[in-house]
């Protein structure tokens, strides 16, 4: 069980990298909501943030990789345009556990 961050770290519209050993993941919060995918870009397989715990656009409306500038869903991981359109991010099955995101 790997515990990630409390859900009060993540804050509205923001996103947290977590750089665990064979297994870097990320979180993004939206419309109160937690969202947990690996940290791999389904068009090369590489992280896709820039800059440490930044994985979304401008707008923060999208998941950006800084790579090639897919763009990617928050909430299902789908890639709405870039070099890999159409495919998905991997979901990382996680549970919230007393205000704690909580890998399953
Ligand atoms: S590596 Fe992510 S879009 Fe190319």
């Amino acid at each position: 069980m790997t515990e990630l961050c409390s859900v009060h770290d993540l804050e509205e519209g923001q996103s947290l990298g977590f750089d665990l050993p064979g297994n870097p993941v990320f979180a993004v919060r939206k419309d109160g909501e937690v969202f947990v995918y690996k940290n791999e870009c389904p068009h090369l397989g590489i992280n896709l943030e820039f800059m440490e715990n930044d994985f979304l656009d401008m707008d923060g409306a999208l998941i950006q990789c800084s790579t090639h500038g897919a763009l990617f869903e928050i909430e299902s991981g789908h890639c709405l345009a870039g070099p890999c359109q159409g495919d998905y991010l991997t979901p990382v099955p996680f549970k919230i556990e007393n205000d704690t995101i909580v890998l399953a």
